[in-house]
């Protein structure tokens, strides 16, 4: 039967549970080699917004297909947006949304560059709460897995004008998940685009918008051709200054031990602001090393690499948390980052990332969010 749930946000919920739950041996099956974004859990979180009435509609209810009119503005104008971020099972057994708070606000920034309301804060984080208490259960717990979280936000207006929606869907689903590269933490090797471009100034580059993964597959398809995981982007006027990957951003740590020195690009307006480097940024910090945002051209790449001085490569996301960078590829050249294998700084931060989401370190920051489930499985 529906409930009306007590959230924190002005927005009020229906909650109507699935009557019959996936057997729990079915779900252990299921969880034991989930892959990445293949499997979903029970329910979804769905609400409707419009001119008139605002966001309204707000329910948990089962996850299900939808049923699109094929006159929908968002399959042909591709005004959507979306976030991704995890909740992670505990050390205590319990479950956990990492920063939750920062993913609502970039999706706001985000809808607001692609002309779509702004969900409240609260609002973002009281669906999250609601599906992360109905399907905690299916937060894995095995090392490197995860409740992989995708709220998103589609122009769900009927019309072919070019306009704003004035009808938006939000939908939130959950997807158990492992490693994005299913190499797990093995280095990976780039494919640097010279021809392509993913972002522009004034275009939609920092926002997280179906339209920019779109755009890059041409790019990642090539990457494949010339054996690479994943593309570089440059900027898109010298094809010069790197950028950052397809799904992550990248860090360059230049030194060794305790004179490292971790660098980033910094943010022009043409990439997208991660959560993760942002908090990379804060954990280099924490453990000593110079961090910086900053900016390197394909040229100092290759002679850093070649130099010794350019120690490690990382690329870090949600989905990709560090991964390694071996070596890197383009029409004209390659070279590989220093021996090849993983580095001691990125292992370092990449420890001290996972230990404070896995609550197995102390959370100085204030960046884990506790679903309310009780603590046994
Ligand atoms: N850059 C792009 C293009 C991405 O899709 C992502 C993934 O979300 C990132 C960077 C890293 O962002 P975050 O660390 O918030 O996941
Ligand atoms: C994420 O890391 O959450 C992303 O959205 C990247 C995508 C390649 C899965």
């Amino acid at each position: 039967m529906a409930q009306v749930s007590s959230g924190t946000s002005a927005t009020k919920f229906q909650v109507s549970r699935v009557p019959r739950r996936v057997p729990a041996a079915e779900r252990e099956r299921r969880l034991a080699n989930p892959g990445f974004g293949r499997i979903f859990t029970e329910h979804m979180v769905r609400m409707r917004w419009d001119a008139g009435r605002g966001w309204h509609d707000a329910q948990l209810t089962a996850y299900a297909p939808l049923s699109l009119d094929p006159g929908t503005s968002v399959l042909h104008y591709a005004q959507a947006v979306f976030e991704g971020l995890k909740a992670f099972r505990q050390a205590d057994g319990g479950v956990a949304a990492f920063r939750p708070d920062a993913h609502a606000a970039r999706f706001r920034r985000s809808a607001r560059r692609l002309a779509l309301p702004e969900l409240p804060e609260e609002t973002f984080l009281d669906a999250i709460d609601l599906l992360l208490e109905a399907d905690h259960e299916w937060v894995p717990s095995a090392p490197e897995h995860s409740l992989y979280l995708r709220p998103m936000m589609f122009a769900s207006e009927v019309t072919l004008a070019v306009h704003p929606a004035d009808d938006v869907t939000f939908l939130l689903i959950a997807s158990p998940s492992g490693p994005y590269f299913p190499s797990g933490v093995k280095p990976v090797t780039v494919w640097l685009s010279e021809d392509f471009s993913r972002a522009a100034p004034g275009g939609t580059g920092a926002a997280k918008t179906g339209g920019n993964y779109a755009g890059g597959l041409l790019a990642q398809a090539q990457a494949a051709e010339h054996g690479c995981d994943q593309v570089v982007w440059l900027d898109s006027n010298e094809h010069r200054w790197v950028e950052e990957m397809g799904g992550m951003n990248l860090c360059f740590v230049f030194g060794r031990g305790g004179d490292a020195r971790v660098m980033t690009p910094a943010l022009t307006g043409t990439l997208l602001g991660g959560i993760t480097r942002d908090s990379l940024l804060t954990l280099g910090r924490d453990l000593g090393y110079e961090t910086e945002e900053g900016r390197i051209s394909v040229d100092e790449w290759r002679a850093g690499c070649g130099d010794g001085s350019l120690t490690e490569v990382f690329a870090c996301g949600t989905a990709a948390v560090i991964t390694p960078v071996a070596a890197v590829r383009s029409e004209r050249s390659s070279w590989t980052v220093a021996d090849g294998g993983p580095g001691e700084v990125s292992m370092r931060l990449r420890k001290a990332l996972v230990d404070i989401q896995r609550g197995a370190a102390p959370d100085t920051h204030g960046w884990l969010h506790p679903a309310h489930v009780s603590s046994a499985r």
